[in-house]
Parts: C-alpha cells; structure tokens; sequence
C-alpha cells in the first residue's frame, strides 16, 4: 500500500521582539515585590478642584499635574467647550487641511496670535506633534540641528524624523553652544532649538545669550515654552519675553497640556513664509484635527490667560515658598533658587524615590515619580509643580506631608 507522503512544516520559534524590554520588566517586578503602590498606575477615581483629586480612592492634594494656571475648571473655559459641542458636534473626523478645520480652529489661532503678538499660528494635536511636525519640516537631510542634551523627547523624535544632523550640547552650557555652532559647515541650514524651562529640574536656560550666540552664527531658533507658557514673562509669554529676546526667535512651540489646561500643541512665528508649513508638515496633515469643543476652551483660556497678572503673581508665591520650605527641610533640590513653577526633589535611588513617593501619596499627596530616560543624569526625581489655584495654606500642608514622609523612608 502506497503511502502519501505528507510534507510538514516546522514554524520557525519567532524572535521576540519585546525581550529588549525584559530589563525594565524586571526592574518593575522587583519594585512591586517590595510592597509598594504603582507610581505609574495611578487612578484619579474624581477630579474635584485643579489641586484636589481622589486617586486610589484617597482625597488627595495634586502637586504634579502641569495644570499650572488651574484653568481645567474655570467656568468660561468649560461654557465655551460645552457650547461648541453642542453646536459643532463631538469631533472633527478630519485632518486641517480637508474637513477638520471649523470656526474654533480659526479663532483658537487668532487667540494665539494675540496672545504673543505675532503674526502666525499653528495648531496640532498635542505639543509632541508640534515638536515632532515644525522640527522635522524645517530641517531636513543636510541641515544641523544644535541642541539642548536634555531636551524633550519630542524634540528628539523630531530631529530623527527629518533627518537632519544633530548636535548635541551640555545642558545650558552658553560656551558650549558657541563651540558646537562655530564648527558647522559654512553654508549649512542651522536651527538651535533650546526650551524655557526644562521640564525635569525645573530651570530656566539662558535664553539671552544663547539666542544671541545662535543669531551672530547664522542659526535660526526655535524655542520650546511648554512649560513657561501663561506664567513666566510679563504677559505670560515664556522665558524669551522675560528675558527680551522674544523678537528674534523664529519660533516658539507650545502646549495646551499645561497653563490652558486643555490639549493642543502649536507654532508660533514671524516668518513671512510661515504658512507653507501647512501644507508640507506631516504631523498636521496626516491626523484629525482638535474636537471644536477643545478648541473653543483652548482659546477662551488662551485669552483669560492674558489678563493673568495676579494668579502669576500667587504662582511665584507658591513656588518660592515652596522651594524654601522644602530647602529647609534639609531636601536637596533640582535649583538652587525658584526658577519656575516646577520644584525637583532629588532622591537617592530608585527605590527609596518610590517609597518616598508611596508615603507622601498616604499623606494625600499627589507628585511625579520621575526617573531616566526622561530624567537627566540618571537621577530619580519627586516632581512637584505648583498650580495657582494652590492657597497658601496647601502649601503649608504640603510641607508638614514631606516632613513627614521624609523622616519615615530616612531622607531627612
Ligand atoms: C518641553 C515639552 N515639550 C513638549 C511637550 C509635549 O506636550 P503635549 O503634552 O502637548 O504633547 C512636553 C510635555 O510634557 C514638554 O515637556
């Protein structure tokens, strides 16, 4: 009896291509082993005032959301938002450049460019897609771009995207800066792109003279005031307003994650050929735009947040006596002095970072956990950024909470 002879394949054992993550697996197992809650897994079961929430089912004081300016809950913000819902429906379903561009759009962008005085605006999705679009767009395969070694990652993913050289310098190093600048072909498309306040220690560059440095050498410069938008500078407008140099930056990228207390990113700018980028920017071209309600609240907040004299001035306050409370204390501190309003606790390792984080959330309080890559130097990090809407009194709180939980773990 003839027997047919069946060909059988064997699969291959695919390679797996999350083994490269097993190290952070592991380092994560290893933390909850230890008993403690999940610094990265925190639920807010109920948002209740800008600085209040209930997480893990605790009434807790929020001191790490980057709701600087504690717009989320201002009652125009939220009457705009519910209004153009209602009149313009729940989304867009559509990128800017076919059907995704409805009257909000237009006016979220005319807000802005009241708001900073200059003659063009233009809205993304998020912050990450404006750093991810403009950078990319402006500086493609030959072009250098100089920056900041502790930038936003979406700074990087930018850089990466367009292809262009990057150049990287010490962080807020002036000298350093001029080094790497003077050693760039003659001829070459430079942009420098630095940020007002950097995210994880809270400081502020030197925007004076690195925009001055980058302009005698050719460069144009963008300047990223994620996180200085609506608080620093005399009308809110960042770090180059306070510093004076607003004028020769070619362009400032920003957020409504932070001060607007919405979502959003976008460009600003002076340069006449400005509007070009939408049409060749693929990060605002190939996605839907805003929903109309986002887009009314961002720029009803947008044009609160010119009139924010007086809640800058509470911020400042927040922060400096924060910032000292916390000094006394015997906490070591990302500055030496306030520079914004992000506060950086440092904390000796990992471990001991999450049990302080774990005890000061028992206390009620909420702050970041932040460790590399987004921090620098490796470090470990409790991230406290101030809101305006914080009294004087929840700072106070605060203190008594870090004093507590300090001397509990033994880091003070
Ligand atoms: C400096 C900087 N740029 C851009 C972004 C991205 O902003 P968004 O949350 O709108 O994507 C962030 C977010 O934290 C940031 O810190």
């Amino acid at each position: 009896m003839a027997t047919a002879m069946t060909e059988t394949t064997t699969a291959a054992e695919p390679v797996d291509l999350l083994a490269k993550f097993d190290p952070i697996i592991q380092t994560r197992e290893a933390l909850l082993a230890a008993g403690v809650e999940d610094p990265f897994n925190l639920v807010m079961e109920q948002v209740l005032s800008p600085t209040r929430a209930i997480c893990n089912g605790r009434d807790t004081i929020l001191l790490g959301t980057y709701n600087y300016m504690g717009m989320t809950f201002d009652d125009d913000v939220i009457a705009a938002g519910k209004q153009a819902m209602e009149d313009f429906g729940a989304g867009t379903t559509g990128s800017r450049v076919l059907n995704g561009t409805f009257r909000d759009h237009r006016d979220v962008e005319a807000a802005l460019r009241e708001f900073y005085a200059m003659d063009h605006a233009m809205v993304f999705s998020t912050g990450y897609q404006a750093n991810l679009g403009i950078i990319s767009t402006l500086a493609g395969k030959g072009d250098y771009i100089i920056l900041d070694i502790d930038s936003h990652a979406s700074i990087y993913d930018g850089c990466a995207m367009g292809k262009a050289e990057v150049v990287p310098f010490k962080h807020n190093d002036v000298e350093a800066l001029e080094k790497r600048l003077k050693r760039i072909p003659e001829g070459a498309g430079k942009l420098v792109v630095l940020e007002g306040v950097y995210s994880m220690m809270g400081d502020v560059a030197p925007l004076k003279e690195m925009v001055s440095i980058a302009k005698e050498n050719g460069a144009m410069v963008l300047v990223d005031e994620a996180h200085s938008m609506g608080f620093i500078g005399e009308h809110g407008r960042g770090v180059a307003e306070e510093q004076g140099v607003l004028d020769q930056v070619d362009f400032i990228i920003g957020t409504f994650s932070k001060s607007v207390g919405t979502v959003g990113g976008f460009c600003v700018s002076n340069h006449p050929k400005f509007e070009v980028l939408r049409l060749v920017c693929r990060p605002y071209v190939f996605t839907a735009a805003l929903p109309p309600a986002v887009m009314a609240s961002s720029a009803t907040s947008i044009r609160k947040l010119m009139h924010g004299g007086n809640k800058r001035a509470h911020l400042w306050e927040n922060s400096r006596t924060l910032h000292k409370g916390l000094k006394g204390l015997g906490f070591q501190l990302g500055t030496e002095t306030p520079q914004s309003a992000i506060i950086a606790v440092i904390m000796p390792d990992l471990e001991k970072g999450a049990m302080m984080w774990e005890a000061l959330l028992k206390e009620g309080l909420y702050v970041n956990l932040a460790r590399p890559p987004a921090t620098p130097a490796g470090m470990t990090l409790l991230r406290c950024s101030l809101c305006a809407e914080h009294t004087a009194d929840q700072v106070q709180t605060i203190l008594g909470m870090f004093e507590r939980a300090g001397r509990a773990i033994g880091i003070i």
